[in-house]
């Protein structure tokens, strides 16, 4: 467990220090999202003219839309700090108990991944959440009491790649639920340019826009992938982002015209060639291309719904007649046909 902590806060650290300074802090450098923005929006600036905290929030969709970006916003709008943490680093009810009697009043609480906070540890939640109080237990056996102690107002936010996995007290205690979509090219497009500008890299109108057709919908994945064309670009003379360098990188990263990866279409073509396509169970996928269930219901399989490249039966996941026309299509050159550099 210590381990596994460990690594769950290494990986994040690593992540947020790559992205820190993309990051719009302010609804206006904000791209994308528009009704939740727009919805926010107001009732943010109802909550401060009230001279009230903001009701909790509770942050759903895919890694790398943008939710802890969102909760940063959400603070800085309410004029206000925010404290982070994640469900799977609190480990007892003593941590979150020290967390929140520690906030300072009208502070955000971030809990990233709060479907992975054990259920027990939970419980401290409810009472905090309602009435921002907290029920100590003082002593054991019969002469145990409780004590009710308050906390100062805060805004709880939380994020989830799973609603279904929160509980319900938990989850009907959030006032304000928000679902993320997948960002449209035209709008992974912004984003890249935005970056681009902060980044101190030119990159061609077009180029952005191919970018944005193939992240996956994922602001994270644009991001990471403007760095690598970045890198192609600064490697030829001009450091330009071209079109042509975008196509060349992306092929070389072994991502398809529709930002497909390899593991993506191993997925796909391991269904189609051992189970005629399916139904199959996700977790006979996941044996067969080694992977873990909760990877592909979380971060791979998402995209593929959305995309219409693959179904969810009661029967299990079905492949799409697109996804098989979209496999077996003019074959990506290889990198080794690429020119070389
Ligand atoms: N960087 C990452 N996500 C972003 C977004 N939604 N808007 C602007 N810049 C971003």
């Amino acid at each position: 467990m210590e381990e596994s902590k460990d690594l769950f806060l290494r990986d994040r650290q690593a992540e947020d220090a790559q992205e820190q300074g993309l990051r719009p802090q302010y609804f206006k450098e904000y791209i994308g999202q528009e009704e939740m923005k727009a919805n926010l929006f107001v009732f943010i600036q109802s909550a401060r003219r009230r001279g009230q905290v903001l009701d909790h929030v509770l942050l759903h969709g895919p890694p790398g839309l943008g939710k802890t970006t969102l909760a940063g916003i959400i603070a800085k709008e309410m004029g206000a700090s925010m404290r982070a943490t994640a469900g799977p680093v609190i480990e007892r009810q003593a941590d979150l108990a020290a967390i929140l009697t520690s906030l300072e009043p009208h502070q955000v609480l971030f809990i990233d991944e709060i479907h992975r906070m054990n259920r027990a540890i939970e419980e401290v939640l409810y009472s905090a959440m309602e009435d921002f109080t907290l029920d100590i237990l003082i002593g054991q056996g019969p002469s145990a009491r409780t004590l009710k102690l308050d906390l100062p107002h805060f805004t709880l936010v939380g994020a989830t790649t799973r609603t279904g996995l929160l509980s319900t007290p938990l989850r009907e205690r959030f006032g304000i639920p928000l679902h993320f979509d997948f960002y449209l090219p035209e709008e992974l497009q912004q984003i890249i340019v935005r970056s681009a500008g902060i980044l101190k890299v030119e990159v061609y109108e077009e180029a952005a826009l191919e970018i944005g057709r193939r992240c996956r919908g994922t602001p994270r994945i644009a991001n990471r992938l403007l760095k690598r064309c970045r890198d192609f670009a600064d490697f030829k003379a001009g450091g330009v982002i071209t079109l042509e360098i975008v196509q060349e990188t992306l092929s070389r990263l072994g991502i398809d015209s529709l930002g497909l990866d390899k593991q993506d279409r191993r997925i796909l073509e391991h269904m189609i060639e051992h189970h005629g396509g399916g139904p199959v169970g996700l977790s006979t996928i996941a044996a067969s291309v080694s992977e873990e269930t909760d990877t592909i219901e979380d971060v791979i399989e998402p995209y593929l719904l959305q995309q219409g490249l693959l179904q969810r039966t009661p029967r299990g996941r079905v492949v799409s007649q697109k996804a098989r026309q979209h496999l077996q299509g003019p074959a990506e050159p290889k990198p080794d046909q690429l020119e070389i550099l």
